[in-house]
């Protein structure tokens, strides 16, 4: 099989890298993709580094079994805890969603002021910050732990006008705001759903969503390694998941973007 059609092996630990599926599918409709969220060990967020690195390698592990030519980590706890280590064990392309999304924002803030949000585990790597201040020294980043907001999500409550929401969002940003950050990274696969709230909170603030930044570097990743997929065809997608896949068919399009079509399957990994 030429290699340029093989899939893309795309994993979270849930749901919430369907929001970066959202943004693979919009920009590269020709790709097939091999989803994998790992249901029954969700959330990854409050977990430790060698938990996080042995839940990774099992998910990219299972991505093999189906001979993806490239893996997205579309799970900022995963790409903040583990990803030196995935690129240390695995021979293929592995994109990462911190990278992408802290580049950007060191290109699109003029004051130098950061905030990044995400999980426990995202913010106590510092991930974010090392990576911000390889390329931009001169920028200061204030990053906050949000570890209720998933869970809100979740449940369907991150629309402007939900008090719930938007009363933890004050809290959670207020430290940002303070700090005057022009620029604002959402680290973590669920806050994207968050956009209109947070933008509502934070009218002066650019936004950046780790999915559209982590896109831009695969399309440049699988265009410079002559993988992007040749066919005229629209790209197939096959989802799997560690438990309740009805659940995941049914909540998964709201973070998609619309009905979950074809078969979830559900796997041991
Ligand atoms: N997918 C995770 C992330 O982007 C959030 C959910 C979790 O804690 O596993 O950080």
């Amino acid at each position: 099989m030429d290699k340029r059609n093989r899939p893309i092996g795309v994993f979270d630990s849930g749901l919430g890298g369907l929001t970066v599926v959202k943004k693979i599918m919009e920009h590269l409709p020709h790709e097939n993709i091999v989803y994998f969220g790992d249901t029954a060990r969700v959330p990854y967020g409050d977990r430790s580094k060698e938990t996080i690195i042995k839940y990774a390698k099992s998910d990219i592990d299972f991505l093999l079994t189906h001979g993806v030519k490239a893996i997205c980590i579309a799970c900022n706890t995963a790409d903040s805890m583990a990803r030196t280590e995935m690129e240390k064990l695995y021979d293929l392309p592995i994109i990462g969603v911190v990278e992408p999304a802290a580049g950007m924002a060191a290109r699109l803030s003029e004051n130098r002021k950061i905030g990044v949000i995400g999980t426990k585990a995202t913010i106590k790597s510092g991930a974010y910050e090392t990576v911000i201040h390889s390329l931009a020294p001169d920028c200061g980043v204030i990053s906050v732990p949000c570890p209720l907001l998933c869970p809100l999500v979740e449940e369907g409550r991150f629309l402007p006008g939900d008090v719930v929401v938007e009363s933890v969002l004050r809290d959670y940003l207020a430290p940002i705001k303070k700090a005057g950050a022009d620029t604002l990274i959402l680290g973590c696969t669920h806050y994207p759903l968050l956009y209109d709230v947070i933008e509502k909170l934070l009218p002066d603030v650019k936004l950046i969503s780790s999915g559209f930044a982590s896109t831009e570097t695969l399309i440049r990743t699988l265009k410079g390694l002559d993988l992007l997929n040749p066919s005229e065809e629209p790209g197939q997608i096959e989802f799997y998941v560690s438990d309740a896949p009805e659940r995941f068919a049914e909540n998964g399009g709201m973070f998609i973007g619309k009905k979950i079509s074809g078969k979830v399957e559900e796997v041991v990994v």
